[in-house]
């Protein structure tokens, strides 16, 4: 993990307001996985963007190394990411992180993903190809959709919903996953979105015996583990305590995430 000056590679639109960005020049000694996150600083602290944002990696390009991130434009940081452009560089810290790592035991990995939560899956689909795996991806309504690109190829079964019903099913990832449970039969479920699917799919994922990965977002600080502004409750022996979602996570153990 490093906090390097890179390139700007592209940062198209890939629906109404959100973009794709590619990166070069991100130095990693570690492989990336599924899940880590890049601290970006979208600008100077002139303008009173010294924050860093947390963005996760949707993907790493195996012929370039080219890291991409997918984002929506929500707030002034992202906005101003949006006006970067191919040359420009760009202040980057990580890979940030733990990711996803999965025992040798699990060989059918079923990815849910809401909304923006979508994002980190894609490369997830990517990196853990070699299993039998299988998407569920929902989102409110087309114009809020991220397009699945090369991960729809590394997945078996891809089920796409959207609550007005305007592309694929008309419903909640959660709909589709008590639906297709039984054909799936997964050994294990990671998921990435909105706090309420993530309580669904937990309880679900209870009821049906299943294990679980959530990857979490939280307000970030320092993203190092340093400043605690990114706090989650975690289960441990029967008693919850607070651990940091920069670097004890953003992955953590589904069951054992505790929402208030
Ligand atoms: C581990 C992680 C991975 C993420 N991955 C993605 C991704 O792949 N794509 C994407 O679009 N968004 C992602 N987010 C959310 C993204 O960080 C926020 O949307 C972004 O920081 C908003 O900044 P802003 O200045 O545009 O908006 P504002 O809402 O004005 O942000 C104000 C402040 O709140 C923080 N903040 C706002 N929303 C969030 C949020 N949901 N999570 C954490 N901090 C937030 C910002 O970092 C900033 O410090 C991720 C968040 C985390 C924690
Ligand atoms: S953001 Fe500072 S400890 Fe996680």
């Amino acid at each position: 993990m490093t906090n390097t000056i890179c390139r700007v590679e592209y940062n198209d639109y890939i629906n109404k307001n959100i973009k794709k960005m590619g990166i070069s020049g991100i130095e990693h000694k570690r492989e990336v996985l599924p899940g880590q996150f890049l601290h970006i600083k979208p600008g100077s602290d002139y303008h009173g963007l010294l924050l860093r944002r947390p963005i996760s990696i949707s993907d790493v390009l195996p012929s370039t190394g080219i890291m991409e991130i997918i984002y929506l434009i929500k707030g002034p940081g992202t906005a101003e990411l949006s006006r970067l452009k191919p040359g420009d560089g760009v202040d980057v810290l990580g890979p940030l992180g733990n990711g996803l790592v999965l025992d040798d035991n699990v060989k059918n990995l079923l990815l849910i993903g809401g909304g923006m939560g979508v994002a980190p899956l894609l490369y997830a689909a990517r990196y853990y190809k070699h299993l039998s795996l299988n998407g569920i991806f929902g989102w409110r309504d087309t114009g809020s959709l991220i397009p699945l690109g090369a991960a729809k190829d590394f997945m078996d079964r891809v089920y796409i919903c959207t609550q007005d019903g305007s592309t694929g099913h008309r419903g909640l990832v959660t709909d589709i996953f008590c639906e297709r449970v039984e054909d799936i039969r997964p050994d294990m479920v990671f998921a990435c979105g909105p706090v309420a699917m993530l309580k669904e799919v937990q309880r679900l994922c209870t009821r049906f015996g299943l294990d679980s990965r959530f990857s979490m977002e939280e307000r970030m600080g320092c993203g190092v583990g340093s400043c605690m502004t990114c706090a989650c409750k975690i289960e441990r022996d029967g008693n919850w305590q607070y651990e940091r979602v920069c670097c004890d996570g953003p992955v953590f153990n589904g069951q054992r995430v505790v929402f208030d």
